[in-house]
């Protein structure tokens, strides 16, 4: 049998968490088990009925099928400069300042390789969405742990970072709303960071993929909002969660013109732009009636009240989130290792939760649950986490 070698960059890779629990959800599947899946933050729900309206009519268009240009279309990056402008009143100039993506993670991953060279640092998140890590080992960069937890109120402590490591960093990911936990971060909060990012020749990349998705009436901003954040960040959007259009792959990176245009230029040795009525509906998305976002928060919200009430009865310490589509909780005292917990709760009741150690060392002792499933079956679920509980004897049974 011929054995490939992989490249060394490459061969230390393991499959991303996601991929691996599909392959064990498949199996039990197979094996009849009624799997309900809170893993995952993929949105159950349809974006609006115009959207696909769109997408439909100008697929059956002949001249619709070829190449798009590299970049996109421009009446795709002028929808994102108008969505900017309407949604958060920041101004962009759509040919320099807007980079059309295939989904979010193709542009974070990119951002990594076309910035950071082996042994080069980046300061990440902890827990963080892995991408941030992942990529920066690709392109061979070491990672520096910000932590996140309950009584920072899961924001970085920028005064924590020492002076040394703040000079040699190139990248600092920021993401808020936040996955894993759900918190959000003010106008002050995003001040401070790109005060630190100007004074230390950082790049902020900021990841916000669910500033759309708020509840009781919070309205997340954009870090573009801060006056002169141009300078020194580039921030990250996507209509997957904002318009529960995640199989669509679309997304845009907007700020800094000189990271944007080497995004757009790396991008054109690496792939050739999207199917252009995708592009077309996203442009109805994104400009079009925004009235459907706040009926859909509301069953996001009702979801959220849903799992907290019934984590809060079971033990869990956790917050109620305002904003994006998890819950983070800390586990029972009884249990040390969130890992086995979701494995044994997984294969005992069907229900498949994210261990939090997926996001990282600070994940430690947490778990995640995602809002983007059916209400009815996120009911069953908590009804069978209540039965699992109550049978393995936890302290409120
Ligand atoms: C924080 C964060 N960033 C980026 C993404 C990627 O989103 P997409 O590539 O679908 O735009 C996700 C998806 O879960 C996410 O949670």
């Amino acid at each position: 049998m011929t054995s490939y070698k992989p490249a060394q960059r490459v061969s230390s890779l393991k499959p991303y968490f996601f991929a691996t629990l599909n392959k064990k959800i498949s199996q039990l599947r197979a094996n009849n088990v009624n799997v309900i899946r809170i893993d995952i933050g993929s949105p159950d729900l349809p974006p609006a009925d115009f959207i696909i309206d769109k997408l439909s009519a100008e697929a059956h268009r002949a001249d619709t099928h070829r190449y798009t240009p590299y970049g996109g279309t421009p009446a795709y990056r002028q929808a994102v400069t108008d969505y900017y402008k309407n949604r958060f009143d920041v101004n962009l100039d759509p040919d320099s300042e807007v980079v059309t993506l295939i989904g979010s993670k193709e542009g974070l991953f990119n951002l990594s390789q076309i910035l950071l060279d082996p042994g080069d640092l980046v300061l990440i998140p902890d827990p963080g969405y892995p991408v941030y890590k992942s990529s920066a080992a690709i392109a061979g960069a070491e990672t520096y742990k910000m932590p996140l937890t309950q009584e920072n109120g899961f924001l970085p402590n920028l005064d924590a970072i020492p002076e040394d490591i703040a000079e040699k960093a190139k990248i600092m990911w920021l993401n808020y709303p936040n996955n894993p936990t759900g918190a959000v971060a003010s106008l002050d909060f995003f001040e401070k960071a790109i005060d630190f990012a100007r004074k230390h020749n950082i790049l902020i990349a900021h990841d916000a993929p669910y500033a759309d998705i708020c509840f009781d009436g919070y309205i997340a901003p954009s870090m573009l909002q801060v006056p002169g954040a141009k300078d020194v960040v580039l921030e990250f959007n996507s209509l997957s969660k904002a318009y529960n259009m995640a199989g669509w792959r679309l997304g845009m990176a907007v700020g800094n013109a000189q990271i944007a245009q080497l995004l757009n230029t790396y991008k054109t040795q690496i792939d050739t732009s999207h199917f252009e009525p995708i592009l077309t509906a996203g442009v109805a998305a994104l400009t079009g009636d925004q009235t459907w976002l706040q009926e859909r928060n509301h069953v996001y919200q009702e979801r959220r009240d849903i799992v907290v009430k019934t984590l809060q009865k079971l033990g869990f310490i956790l917050e109620t989130p305002p904003a994006a589509i998890y819950i983070w909780a800390q586990i029972p005292d009884q249990y040390d290792d969130e890992y086995s917990l979701c494995s044994a709760i997984l294969e005992e009741t069907g229900v498949s939760i994210t261990p939090g150690g997926v996001y990282g060392e600070y994940g430690k002792g947490y778990i995640r649950i995602s809002l983007g499933t059916a209400t009815e079956n996120i009911q069953k679920a908590m009804q069978r986490l209540t039965n699992w509980f109550q049978m393995k004897g936890s302290p409120t049974s």
